[in-house]
């Protein structure tokens, strides 16, 4: 069997390895649900990583925070239900991983064994050091995250690009070499410079997916809510929106409710009928002639 990342098999952090290799972009998109995760599989994208933005995108929390170890293995089983092919990553929730690496461990395995995840992703650069080491050497493959960890608004003070600054950018760097050492098999880029990813992308064999990063990256991610444009409240700098289903949303809701109120649905289309011989008989029984 070849090596080459075709339309039908089932994609490893072997392919991201190789499409590094070989120059080619990687995709990734966010799922939290059934008919997402099928629907971003069939359309062949490489990854779906089942964000801990589902905090905000689906549970209406205001930041990431929030979420649950248990919220998150509730989504990933959903999601690992509805993909075949997509490598499927799992994001660790805040304080699943920052306490010590035996409890990092503990929760990446959960993603695995319960959840059918096959790989996990952590925020975090020289800090996050021994917990990556403890799950890469546990046998599950790590995703790092760099840039805007969400996980850290409060200490960011904000949610703002990162590494724009000459110190900040090579501080960057060096995070970015200490995840590949530490067996990190990519790292997720957030709202860096488009100058200073491509620069850290060309400095690593393991692939770079930017979001709001530019296009210097070995891939691109976006949260799948933002892509298909499902809200109106606000959209990303960075986001690109494909689509615009909240006015279709709009529309159709809009239109149920005119159509209940008129009486015009349910019509005959949509409803189920008695033939009249048995219509007759249940009213004879019923004692209407
Ligand atoms: O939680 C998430 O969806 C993410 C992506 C935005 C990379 O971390």
């Amino acid at each position: 069997m070849s090596d080459s990342p075709d339309t039908h098999r089932k994609i490893s952090t072997h392919t991201f390895h190789l499409k590094k290799q070989r120059g080619e972009q990687l995709t990734m998109l966010t799922a939290y649900d059934y008919p997402t995760a099928r629907a971003v599989d069939l359309a062949g994208i490489d990854s779906i990583l089942v964000g801990d933005s589902l905090g905000m995108v689906v549970l209406g929390y205001e930041n990431t925070l929030p979420v649950t170890m248990e919220e998150m293995l509730h989504h990933c089983r959903a999601v690992s239900r509805g993909a075949s092919r997509a490598l499927l990553i799992g994001d660790m929730p805040f304080m699943s991983y920052q306490v010590n690496s035996q409890e990092a461990v503990r929760n990446a395995g959960r993603f695995l064994q319960e959840a059918g995840m096959d790989a996990v992703k952590l925020e975090g650069g020289r800090e996050r050091l021994e917990a990556i080491q403890a799950i890469v050497g546990s046998g599950i493959p790590v995703l790092g995250h760099l840039g805007l960890t969400p996980q850290s608004v409060h200490q960011l003070g904000g949610y703002k690009a990162q590494g724009t600054t000459a110190t900040a950018a090579r501080r960057l760097l060096e995070d970015a070499l200490l995840l590949e050492d530490s067996g990190c098999f990519g790292i997720v880029l957030e709202s860096v410079p488009a100058r200073v990813a491509e620069y850290i992308s060309s400095r690593l064999s393991i692939p770079t997916i930017g979001i709001g990063a530019g296009g210097g990256c070995d891939g691109q991610v976006l949260v799948t809510h933002d892509l298909l444009g499902l809200f109106d409240k606000f959209t990303p700098k960075f986001v690109k929106q494909y689509a615009t289903l909240h006015k279709h949303i709009d529309t159709a809701l809009a239109a149920f409710k005119k159509e209940v109120e008129t009486g015009i649905f349910p019509g005959p289309d949509h409803s189920f009928s008695i033939p009249d011989k048995e219509w007759q008989l249940f009213l004879e029984e019923d004692g209407v002639s």
